[in-house]
């Protein structure tokens, strides 16, 4: 039974099939609207969401199936000491489909080894979020045509943030990428990922505290939130929050095609002033990422045999 996990379960060929299917369901939702009909999928929330939940669900209603599911572990049996395991195969009972958010970084992998449904990481601890990159990569690919010889700077919560793991992952594998990681020293990006993907794949990447003085060079400025969630302690939370804040003064320093990402929820790290200028694209990931969930989702219950 085949699960996403991680981005790089997921080849080159079949991200580009993804985007193409995510494509054609924009021309022609028509076509979609009927696909999934009959057909269930669970989204089991063990942490707070907005975006990846509704947009799972979204995804599954305008392919014409159901959805079923819970948005906290307090109103699941995890509260009572139900493992992850024992949680999925009881839902593999009802759904053909689940997508799972978990504070625990591995939590997915294990519901997956357990699990007689595909499953979809929706996010793990700090460690991955597969299904905000596929976003991630639709909105770089409508916005820029094309995936190489891209100069990314990610900024703000690089510890922390699984979006920004997923993205280096998936991008690792395209020509000509740079990346600018732009951080406070307490927040760089994690040894492993440096280690295991930017300097395996002989990646050029430069580490700066300094997010205007990387700007000129940027094809795509990706911001993040520090993330509370994941702090030890309130004090480092407070001293870090605000890095890093996006202001139209600090955009006269970027390219005029540059685009503006952020996998939101937004704190303080854009401010508001920016929503409106022609290079905000994080509203667009919003969108995109319920078509490529939609995509990804006919993918595998297609392999499954479900469909
Ligand atoms: N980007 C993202 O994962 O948002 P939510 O936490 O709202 O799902």
């Amino acid at each position: 039974m085949r699960s996403i996990i991680d981005i790089l379960d997921l080849s080159v060929e079949e991200l580009d099939e993804l985007i193409q299917t995510a494509q054609d369901i924009i021309a022609h939702p028509d076509r979609y609207s009927e696909v999934c009909h009959g057909k269930k999928l669970a989204t089991l929330f063990f942490e707070p969401s907005t975006r990846t939940r509704l947009s799972f669900e979204a995804a599954m209603y305008e392919l014409g199936g159901n959805v079923l599911g819970f948005s906290e572990a307090q109103s699941s049996s995890a509260a009572k000491g139900e493992s992850v395991a024992d949680t999925v195969k009881t839902v593999s009972c009802y759904a053909d489909i689940i997508a799972m958010r978990h504070p625990k970084e591995g939590a997915p992998l294990v519901a997956s080894r357990a699990a007689s449904v595909p499953i979809i990481n929706a996010g793990d601890g700090g460690h991955n979020h597969p299904t905000q990159t596929l976003a991630d990569l639709l909105t770089i690919y409508r916005e820029k045509g094309t995936f190489e010889n891209l100069t990314i700077g990610v900024c703000g919560d690089l510890k922390f943030g699984r979006t920004v793991h997923s993205l280096i992952n998936a991008m690792s594998r395209y020509k000509g990428l740079k990346m600018v990681l732009i951080s406070p020293e307490e927040l760089k990006v994690p040894s492993y990922v440096k280690k295991d993907v930017m300097k395996k794949q002989g990646i050029p990447y430069e580490q700066t505290t300094d997010l205007e003085g990387a700007m000129p060079q940027l094809d795509v400025l990706y911001m993040t939130r520090v993330q509370r969630e994941r702090f030890f302690n309130e004090e480092d939370y407070l001293r870090l929050k605000d890095s890093y804040i996006l202001t139209p003064e600090k955009m006269k320093n970027a390219k005029s095609d540059m685009i503006v990402m952020h996998p939101l929820p937004r704190v303080n790290e854009i401010s508001v002033a920016i929503d409106d200028d022609p290079r905000a694209c994080y509203f667009k990931q919003v969108l995109n990422g319920k078509y490529m969930r939609m995509a990804l989702m006919l993918k595998l219950l297609k392999e499954a045999g479900r469909i």
